[in-house]
């Protein structure tokens, strides 16, 4: 006779446990996406004009022969890496995938929101029971960051604030033309991008709509290391707009754009802001857009 409570009845669905072994290992695979970005193993074959051995590989990152044997072989698992078997060795490329996304030189690189992903929200989803717990963000745990103020966190330094815009930058360097031409936009001239952040919208906004100007309406800070480090005085119908959007006037728009925006904020706040733009609305021509790019069922709650 069996002890009690061993007998388990499984349907078919539910004998193999697929996707809970997924999940349960899903963050092996990030991390070695992390790494293999963080070693430089896709820029260095990317440099090469033929592909590489491991020893080449090693010794071109600066790594163990056998810790990069068995990054190579993850990877190459992943389909990150091709191989071909050249007079008996193992040679290593890049996939065109990986080429194109995964090396720092492309314009449509994610180098920097791995990097990203890597050293800062990763410490942080580490914290996720506690922040579960706690109902509170864990920067503190994570950085020795105290704030109840998502973005004061995000920005504890001008080099994190830069990487956090870096981050913002790169989705829409892919998808931020798909998204502006989804619609019909040209009837708007003078577009105010609420939260705008680096620009990366604002620019392909001007790009795809030659009547437009785009104003990025964000923290003064922001609109600083902006101006710095990503506007230049090349994009002339970008310009900048310092300002709080809780706390000050919204500016006269024919549009306004929330992208990336609600998810940072609890209901009584996105409603509060909600409210406040539909009032600077003029009446029966100022729509708003409001972008999400998240997977709403995985990490949208857990941002703020
Ligand atoms: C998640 S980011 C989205 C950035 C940009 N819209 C995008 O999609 O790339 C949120 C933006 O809101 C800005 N922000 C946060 N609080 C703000 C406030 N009170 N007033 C104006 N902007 C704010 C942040 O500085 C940041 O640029």
């Amino acid at each position: 006779m069996e002890p009690a409570g061993t007998t388990v009845t499984t349907t078919a669905a539910a004998a193999y446990p697929r996707k809970i072994l997924d999940y349960m290992e899903g963050f092996l695979v990030s991390k070695t996406l992390f790494t293999a970005c963080e070693l430089g193993v896709f820029d260095l074959l990317a440099s090469s004009q033929h592909p590489l051995s491991l020893e080449e590989v090693a010794l071109g990152i600066r790594a163990s022969q056998d810790g990069t044997e068995r990054l190579l072989a993850a990877c190459t698992g992943l389909d990150l890496l091709n191989t071909q078997t050249l007079d008996g060795q193992v040679m290593y490329s890049n996939t065109e995938q990986s080429s194109v996304y995964l090396t720092q030189s492309s314009p449509v690189s994610l180098t920097q929101s791995i990097h990203y992903s890597s050293k800062t929200i990763y410490l942080c989803w580490h914290y996720l029971t506690d922040a579960v717990r706690e109902g509170s963000n864990q920067y503190e745990k994570a950085f020795g960051v105290k704030s109840e103020d998502l973005f004061e966190a995000l920005y504890r330094s001008e080099e994190e604030m830069v990487k956090f815009m870096q981050l913002m930058n790169s989705i829409w360097n892919i998808c931020g033309r798909d998204v502006v031409t989804a619609f019909n936009l040209s009837p708007f001239t003078t577009i105010y991008d609420l939260g705008g952040c680096s620009g990366a919208l604002a620019k392909q906004c001007v790009l795809a709509y030659p009547e437009c100007t785009v104003t990025i309406f964000d923290l003064p800070k922001v609109v600083k290391t902006s101006r710095e480090h990503f506007v230049t005085n090349d994009n002339q119908r970008v310009s900048f707009h310092e300002g709080d959007f809780f706390k000050d006037a919204l500016p006269d728009a024919d549009l306004y754009i929330l992208a990336r925006i609600l998810h940072d904020w609890t209901d009584v706040r996105s409603i509060e802001l909600l409210t406040k733009v539909y009032r600077a609305c003029r009446p029966a021509r100022s729509p708003v857009i409001q972008v999400s790019i998240q997977r709403p069922s995985m990490s949208d709650g857990f941002l703020r």
